[in-house]
C-alpha cells in the first residue's frame, strides 16, 4: 500500500523538505511577529508578559521563548467567550468550542485566513497519509463545535477530494455508504473505526474487502498495537493525525505513510516545546514530557506556550524536514497513580491488543478499598474464542500487567460484545471513582 500511494515529493510544500536552518529562521521571524501581535492586541498576554517581566523585543533566539509565560486552559476559560481574540470579533468567520465536561467550554475563533491555513494543513496531512486529489474521503468525525468533522472536511476539499460528510453515529448507515460509495480514505476516531469493523463482522461482511486504503485516525490516544489490530482487519494503512482545538484542530501534526513513525509537527505553523510537567523546565528533544505549542501564523486566536497536557517526546525528522512527536502516551490528567505507580490507559491497551483471544476493547475501573487502590480491568473475548479460555486469558493479562506495568489488577473476561461500543465522540475507558487528589503541576 505504501508503495502504491508513494509520495510524489514534487507535490510537497517546499518548507516540508527545507533545511533545518530555513525552518528555524522562519519560526524565529514568525514567533517575533506573533509575540508582538498578542502583546498589542490581547490584554491577557500583555498582563502575563508584564508580570513575568518579559517583552516581545527580548526574543532574540528561539530558546528565549522559554522566558515567556505558559498559557493554560484556565486562562482561556477566564476570558470566555471572546476575550482571547486578537482581532475584532467581526473578523472572526467561525468559532469552535471544546466540549468541557464541567463549567464553560473553551471557545476558539478563526479569520478567513485561519480557515484557509487550516484547510491547507489538513490537505497536507491527508496527502502525507497517502490521500490523493480525486480520492473519495469518508468523514466520520463529528461535525459541529468539535473541530474534527469540519477540519477534516475543508482539508479534504482543499486537496481536491470528493467528501462524504457523514459525521459520527448511525453505524449501519456508515457501513452502507462505505460499501456503496467505496471511499479511498476514511477519517474517524480509532475507537469508532473498531466499532465499524465489529459491525462488519455482525453483518457478515469481510472487513478486509472494504474499500478504504488509508485510515486517518486521531482525537484520542491509540497505540501501535491498535494500529496493527486495525490494519490486520482491513485493507488500510492506519495513520495518526494529531491536533487540538485550542491550537487549531486536527492537522497540527500528522504521520507520513512512508514511515509511520509518529506525527510530523507542521513546524512552519506551530513551535513545539517539551516541558517537565512538574518543574516547567524545557526538556531536550527525545525526553518525555508535556507538549507545549505556540501558534506561529494564527490571526484570530494565537496561543503562546499553550500547555496541551499531552505527554510525548520530540523526535528527529525522517520523512519530512520537521520534527515528529512520539505517539501520545496519554494526557497528564489521564494518568492514573495506582499505589504510587504511574499508569496510562494506553499501557493496558497494548497488553489487551497483544493477547490473542481477546477483542481490542477494555474498561478500567479504579476504586479505593480501605486505603488501597483497587483496579478492575474488563476485557472481552474475541468473537469465536472458546469460553473455556476465560480463566487462562484473565491470568495472562493479570500477569502481564504485573510484569510490564508493575501493579496488581483484577481482570474480568466478558462475553463477546459485552463492552459497550463507542458510537459518538471520544472513547471513555477509565472510571476513576476514588476521591480526587489535589491538582499537581505548574500553577
Ligand atoms: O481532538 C482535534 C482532532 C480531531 C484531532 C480529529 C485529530 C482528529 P480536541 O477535542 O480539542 O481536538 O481534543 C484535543 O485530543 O490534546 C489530545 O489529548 C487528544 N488527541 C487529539 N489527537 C490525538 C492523537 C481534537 N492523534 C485532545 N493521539 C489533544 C492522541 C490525541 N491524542
Amino acid at each position: 500500500m505504501a508503495g502504491t500511494r508513494a509520495q510524489l515529493r514534487g507535490a510537497l510544500h517546499p518548507i516540508e523538505t527545507a533545511s533545518v536552518d530555513e525552518i528555524r529562521a522562519l519560526q524565529q521571524s514568525r514567533l517575533q511577529t506573533v509575540l508582538t501581535r498578542v502583546y498589542a492586541q490581547v490584554p491577557h498576554y500583555r498582563e502575563a508578559f508584564t508580570q513575568a517581566g518579559v517583552h516581545p523585543s527580548e526574543l532574540r533566539e528561539l530558546s528565549d521563548l522559554a522566558r515567556f509565560p505558559l498559557t493554560t486552559k484556565a486562562d482561556l476559560r477566564r476570558h470566555y467567550p471572546f476575550g482571547m481574540f486578537a482581532v475584532p470579533r467581526e473578523e472572526v468567520v467561525r468559532v469552535h468550542a471544546s466540549s468541557g465536561t464541567t463549567g464553560k467550554p473553551t471557545v476558539v475563533g478563526y479569520t478567513q485566513r485561519d480557515i484557509d491555513t487550516w484547510a491547507d494543513l489538513v490537505a497536507r496531512s491527508i496527502y502525507a497519509c497517502g490521500g490523493r486529489p480525486g480520492d473519495i474521503v469518508h468523514i466520520a468525525y463529528g461535525y459541529g463545535l468539535f473541530t474534527g468533522g469540519l477540519g477534516a472536511h475543508y482539508g479534504a476539499e482543499r486537496l481536491g477530494c470528493t467528501v462524504v460528510p457523514m459525521s459520527g453515529g448511525q453505524t449501519e448507515k456508515q457501513l452502507q455508504l462505505i460499501t456503496d460509495f467505496k471511499p479511498d480514505v476514511i477519517m474517524v476516531t480509532p475507537s469508532y473505526m473498531l466499532t465499524l469493523l465489529d459491525a462488519c463482522t455482525r453483518q457478515g461482511i469481510d472487513s478486509r474487502t472494504l474499500s478504504p486504503q488509508v485510515g486517518i485516525f486521531g482525537a484520542e490516544p491509540w497505540t501501535d498495537a491498535m494500529r496493527q489490530e486495525i490494519e490486520s482487519r482491513s485493507a488500510m494503512d492506519a495513520l495518526d493525525i494529531f491536533g487540538l482545538s485550542e491550537v487549531m484542530g486536527p492537522g497540527v501534526a500528522c504521520e507520513c505513510i512512508e514511515s509511520k513513525d509518529g506525527p510530523v509537527i507542521w513546524e512552519d505553523h506551530f513551535y513545539p516545546e517539551i516541558l517537565d510537567p512538574i518543574t516547567g523546565a524545557v526538556l531536550p528533544d527525545g525526553e518525555l514530557g508535556e507538549l507545549v505549542l505556540t501558534s506561529l501564523t494564527k490571526e484570530a486566536f494565537p496561543v503562546v506556550r499553550y500547555r496541551t497536557r499531552d505527554l510525548t517526546r520530540l523526535l528527529p525528522p525522517t520523512s519530512r524536514s520537521m520534527r515528529r512527536i512520539g505517539k501520545i502516551t496519554g494526557r497528564s490528567d489521564d494518568m492514573l497513580i495506582i499505589r504510587g505507580v504511574n499508569v496510562f490507559p494506553t499501557q493496558i491497551e497494548e497488553i489487551v491488543c497483544a493477547t490473542p483471544g481477546l477483542a481490542p476493547h477494555y474498561l478500567i475501573f479504579v476504586d479505593k478499598d480501605g486505603h488501597l487502590d483497587r483496579v478492575v480491568v474488563h476485557v472481552e473475548l474475541r468473537e469465536g474464542s472458546s469460553t473455556t479460555a476465560r480463566g487462562s486469558l484473565a491470568a495472562s493479562v493479570r500477569a502481564r500487567i504485573k510484569t510490564l506495568i508493575g501493579i496488581s489488577a483484577e481482570v474480568e473476561v466478558l462475553d463477546p460484545q459485552a463492552i459497550e461500543r463507542v458510537v459518538q465522540g471520544k472513547a471513555v475507558r477509565v472510571f476513576d471513582r476514588r476521591p480526587k487528589p489535589p491538582e499537581k503541576g505548574v500553577p
